[in-house]
C-alpha cells in the first residue's frame, strides 16, 4: 500500500521514522511543503490552504491513507479532510494526556513545547481542559526550532543557547515530563536532555501515532505489498536531487540512537 506523510517541512521524517518500524513493507510518499514552511508562524486561512493544495496531490499520487504528520495541521485541519475524503486520514496532536499520567502523583509538571498555532488553537486548550489539567500544564512556543531544523542546524552551539534564551523564565526542574508537540523537535532531544534535569521524560505523539496507523489499516487487503520504498516530494515537484536524498537518509539514520 502506498501511504502517504505530510508536514510543512522534515518534522514529518521522526514521524515516518516510528512508521517504517511498524509497517516495513508498505510504499511511502513524503510531501514536505518546503515552499511554505514553517506553518506555526503563519495566519490559519493561509496554512489551510497550503495544507489542501498539498493533500489533493498526496492521493492524486495514489496514497491510499494519509498521516498528517504536523501537530499544527492537524489542530487546524484534520477534521475538514476526513470530512472531505474517503481515505484514512490520521493526525497527530501533543500527547499531553500520556505526559499529565506520567506526573500524576508527583509534586512535578508537564511542559508542552509546540508552534505558536498549534497552541493558540482551540483544539489543543480543549485537549488540556478535557483532562482538568490546567494547573499542571505549562506550554511555550519554540519556532526557532523549526528554523534551525529547516536548515539542518542540529548544532549545539546554534540549538543551545536559543533553547537557553527561550527557558529564562522558566524553573525547568519543576517539569517531570516534556511534550514534543511538533514533529520538528525529536531531533533536538539530545540538546534537550542537556538543559532539563536527567530524570526528566520526553514524549511525543509519534509513536503512538505509527501504532494508530498499523490498527487502523489493518486486514486491508493491500496492506504489505511494499516494500519500504520512500518517495520525496518537496511541495509537489518530485525530490531527485541526491544531496537532498542524501540529506533525507541521513536525518531518518540520526533518529535510530534518539527515537
Ligand atoms: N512540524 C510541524 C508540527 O508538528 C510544524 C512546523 C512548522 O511548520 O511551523 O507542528
Amino acid at each position: 500500500m502506498k501511504i502517504g506523510f505530510f508536514d510543512s517541512g522534515i518534522g514529518g521524517l521522526t514521524v515516518l521514522h516510528q512508521a517504517l518500524k511498524l509497517l516495513p513493507d508498505e510504499d511511502y510518499l513524503f510531501y514536505a511543503d518546503s515552499a511554505h514552511v514553517p506553518y506555526g508562524e503563519k495566519p490559519k486561512e493561509e496554512v489551510k490552504q497550503y495544507i489542501a493544495e498539498a493533500v489533493r496531490f498526496i492521493f492524486s499520487q495514489g496514497a491510499e491513507a494519509l498521516v498528517i504528520a504536523c501537530n499544527t495541521a492537524t489542530s487546524i485541519a484534520v477534521q475538514e479532510l476526513r470530512m472531505q475524503y474517503d481515505y484514512p486520514i490520521l493526525g497527530i496532536e501533543p500527547a499531553v494526556k500520556p505526559a499529565v499520567r506520567q506526573v500524576e502523583g508527583t509534586p512535578k509538571k508537564v511542559l508542552v513545547l509546540a508552534t505558536p498555532l498549534t497552541l493558540q488553537e482551540d483544539k489543543y486548550h480543549n485537549l488540556v481542559k478535557r483532562l482538568d489539567s490546567r494547573d499542571i500544564v505549562d506550554s511555550l512556543a519554540l519556532p526557532g526550532l523549526v528554523r534551525l531544523a529547516e536548515r539542518f542546524d542540529f548544532r549545539e552551539e546554534s540549538v543551545r543557547p536559543y533553547l537557553r534564551e527561550q527557558f529564562a523564565g522558566l524553573e525547568l526542574c519543576k517539569y517531570g515530563t516534556v511534550v514534543l508537540g511538533c514533529t520538528h523537535f525529536p531531533y533536538f532531544i539530545p540538546v534537550l536532555r542537556q538543559l532539563f534535569p536527567p530524570q526528566t521524560q520526553f514524549i511525543s505523539g509519534n509513536t503512538g501515532t505509527a501504532r494508530n496507523l498499523k490498527a487502523i489499516l489493518g486486514g486491508r487487503t493491500s496492506l504489505g505489498s511494499g516494500s519500504g520504498r520512500i518517495e520525496y516530494y518537496a511541495s509537489g515537484s518530485r525530490v531527485d536531487d541526491e544531496v537532498l536524498l542524501s540529506q533525507y537518509a541521513g536525518l531518518l539514520k540520526r533518529l535510530d540512537p534518539i527515537q
